[in-house]
């Protein structure tokens, strides 16, 4: 088969370890006998210093006429007193936006051999293999009115979400935990927010469609003391767009390596593929970034929009026995 995968490697870290992905997606698809169509364009501050803007037209039109979207990292020091509209994080939210991606899966899992790194006990996190299902494109990154008022010192975000939102990535995470351990987990902030309450309500609704699945709901802040203390516990847990956020990079810690975690957003016209770790400017160009976060995804293309679970299993196991054995 022929997988057309535009790769948006953007700033920092962005490009070396995208590099890294791309010679392991390309060795896999020549040994499967698959053709990978790859085309490359510029997105973050990379874009803003060539185009001017932090998603050229051209790159979303690239885009949208792709099988998959390999994005690296977007962010830099430089662009920190931008706006946050005209930051470079502002080209990946608008590409998100566009693709309409909705559901971002966020994979967690121990690594056995990377243990080590972890400050948390083996005993605890041993075993671990949680699946964060991350709202994508709603909540206070979308919200408005959204405003920093400089005259009067006041600054606003909004977190809405509508009943349809909720209920559409609702449904993805109960039919992903179908396919896994049967069990689900909703986190908000229901004990404050009507937002929260909304989620909660829905969730619930949804979970009526799905009796094979359990479904518990958990405060925010409970879980996120919960991830620490008993990651075993959980298997797909369903989070708003800001929660989401906060608890996957705090699940880093249960892997072993912030650098180590990959995702996959579906649910739109194009799926976007995306390292959970961020440009890491300060050691950018310096040969030190860890790729198997940006090799992970990789894996997530093929098996999500190629189908090709063989070989992102082969890619998953590749790398658990570089981690094993060494470089
Ligand atoms: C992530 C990142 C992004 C987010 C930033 C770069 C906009 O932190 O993918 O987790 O907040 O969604
Ligand atoms: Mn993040």
């Amino acid at each position: 088969m022929e997988l057309k995968i535009l790769i948006t490697a953007g700033d920092g870290i962005g490009p070396e370890v995208t590099r890294e992905a791309v010679a392991v997606l390309e060795e896999v698809a020549r040994l499967g006998g698959h053709t990978l169509a790859l085309d490359y364009k510029r997105i973050g501050g990379v874009a803003i210093v060539q185009d001017g803007t932090p998603l050229p037209d051209d790159t979303l039109k690239a885009a949208l006429d792709s099988s998959a979207v390999l994005l690296g990292a977007v962010g830099g020091n430089e662009f920190n007193s931008l706006a946050p509209d005209r930051r470079p994080e502002a080209g990946l939210l608008k590409i998100r936006a566009e693709l309409g991606g909705f559901a971002n899966l966020r994979p967690a899992f121990a690594f056995q051999e990377l243990a080590v790194n972890s400050p948390l006990r083996p005993e605890v996190i041993d075993g671990a293999d949680i699946l964060f299902v991350r709202e994508l494109l709603g909540g206070l990154y979308f919200g408005t009115p959204r405003e920093w008022d400089k005259n009067t010192g006041r600054a606003w975000n909004t977190m809405v979400y509508t009943k349809d939102e909720v209920a559409r990535v609702a449904r993805i995470a109960f039919q992903l935990a179908q396919k896994r351990r049967k069990k689900l987990t909703s986190v908000d902030k229901a004990n404050v927010l009507e937002v929260s309450q909304l989620w909660r309500a829905t969730v619930t609704e949804v979970a009526k469609e799905f009796p094979d699945v359990s479904l518990d709901h958990q405060y925010v802040d409970a879980m996120a003391m919960h991830l620490m203390n008993q990651p075993r516990n959980y298997d797909v847990v369903l989070t708003e767009n800001l929660f989401g956020d906060i608890l996957s990079d705090e699940s880093a810690v249960i892997t072993g390596s912030l650098g180590m975690l990959p995702s996959a957003t579906i649910g739109g016209k194009v799926n976007l593929y995306e390292p959970v770790h961020g440009s890491a400017p300060d050691i950018a160009g310096k040969g030190l970034a860890n790729p198997l976060g940006a090799i992970l995804t990789g894996a997530l293309i093929l098996r999500h929009s190629g189908g090709l679970e063989t070989e992102a299993a082969a890619i998953e196991t590749a790398v658990r026995k570089v981690l094993k054995d060494g470089f």
